[in-house]
């Protein structure tokens, strides 16, 4: 969509123009899978599919939201404090406003359009995205003086805070910091980053959607961040070790007494994915592509037996892309629980590998799955 598109939206609801149209991507992440809470890297880069917020300012103390692909509003006072709504998408713009105004920042009455096109439930952070825009709104609207990387974290406290899941900061890092063509290896322990090229010449990155919201993400996803802390607390008993990033699977294994069962599997997945994560960066840059899916595989692997995020339909997926050549690697993206698998397929292969693990698909589940070319893209921004 482009900024008229947007704004004629805007104004068939409050009657007037806005004063900015903001576009928020969603992400896929490479490599680097359940580690941002736990000190690793992730490699994940901004999509062109986006939440668009269009905005303007009011006289009174109001916050008016209209969602307009759900065709709800959402009223807020600014005069009691900001508790939680039962519609849940609200959350994710009252959750940054709630955040800012405990931060001081002054943030008066605003009415807000959001629309979109980012496949929602798909694991592709369409809420990270809506957070973002709303941050970055909120500093265009009230002048705010607050940096890139504070607009991250403060859209992550939203997600944290308001919305109920504990997630770690790679969403909003990628949905505000994405580049055009190039993916992130993020530093999740001090936010620190760079960005790599990623155009792979015949090479496409492609989502399989398996339909499955993940509904038992949330509550899932808070257990599996305490079960690594428990195991994390555990290991610092025996090893003067800062963070996972110091341990070693021989540190796991002295351990093993008193770390065992689901926190033992959890952490052995999340020291071999930052260790995984660093060689997949390496094949990158020595342009070892075959390598790299390899090391996707090996994700999917750890992220279904040790970490338990996956479920059937993801299974399937990535075993039958395991059988094409035209596939360089593939793996279940996000959370999980469902969403989508992000696969590497040569170009000109697309269709067809895309209509055999269909196939298989339907054979097993009874319907098909979705399909997705993803393009990177740039983070949030400001349409004119
Ligand atoms: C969700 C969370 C992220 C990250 C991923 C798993 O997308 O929001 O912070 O933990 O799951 O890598």
């Amino acid at each position: 969509m482009n900024k008229a598109e947007v704004s004629t939206l805007f104004a068939q609801q409050f009657n007037e123009a806005p004063l900015f149209v903001i576009a928020s991507p969603g992400r896929i992440n490479l490599i680097g899978e359940h580690v941002d809470y736990n000190h690793g890297f992730v490699l994940p880069a901004a999509i062109d599919k986006y939440m668009y917020v269009a905005v303007s300012k009011r006289n009174d103390n109001q916050i008016v939201l209209h969602a307009a692909d759900l065709n709800q509003n959402h009223q807020n006072s600014l005069d009691a404090p900001l508790q939680p709504s039962s519609s849940g998408w609200p959350n994710y713009v009252l959750g940054v406003i709630h955040d800012l105004l405990a931060a001081g920042y002054s943030i008066a009455g605003f009415n807000m359009l959001i629309t979109g096109n980012i496949p929602i439930g798909a694991g592709v952070s369409s809420s990270a995205a809506l957070e973002c825009a709303t941050v970055f709104a909120c500093k265009h609207l009230f002048d705010l003086n607050i940096s890139k990387e504070a607009m991250v974290t403060t859209a992550q406290r939203a997600e944290n805070n308001f919305v109920g899941v504990n997630c770690g900061v790679m969403d909003q890092f990628a949905s505000m910091f994405g580049k055009a063509d190039h993916v992130i290896k993020l530093d999740c322990a001090d936010l620190s980053y760079t960005y790599f090229p990623f155009k792979l010449e015949g090479i496409s990155i492609v989502l399989f959607d398996t339909f499955v919201k993940h509904t038992l993400a949330s509550s899932e996803y808070n257990t599996r961040r305490e079960e690594c802390e428990t195991g994390l607390a555990a290991l610092r008993q025996k090893f003067s070790i800062g963070t996972f990033r110091e341990a070693s699977l021989a540190m796991l294994d002295a351990a093993s007494d008193s770390i065992t069962g689901n926190v033992y599997n959890r952490c052995k997945y999340v020291i071999e994915e930052i260790a995984r994560m660093e060689a997949a960066c390496n094949h990158l840059l020595a342009g070892e592509i075959v390598g790299f899916g390899a090391r996707m595989y090996e994700t999917h692997t750890g992220l279904s037996e040790l970490y338990e995020v996956s479920c059937a339909e993801l299974d399937n997926i990535v075993q039958n892309c395991k059988k094409e050549n035209a596939i360089v690697g593939a793996r279940m993206m996000g959370g999980g629980f469902g969403g989508c698998v992000i696969a590497l397929v040569q170009t000109t292969k697309v269709e067809e590998v895309f209509n055999r693990i269909n196939n298989e698909y339907q054979n097993k589940f009874g319907r098909s799955m979705g399909k997705y070319l993803m393009q990177i893209g740039d983070g949030t921004r400001l349409l004119d």
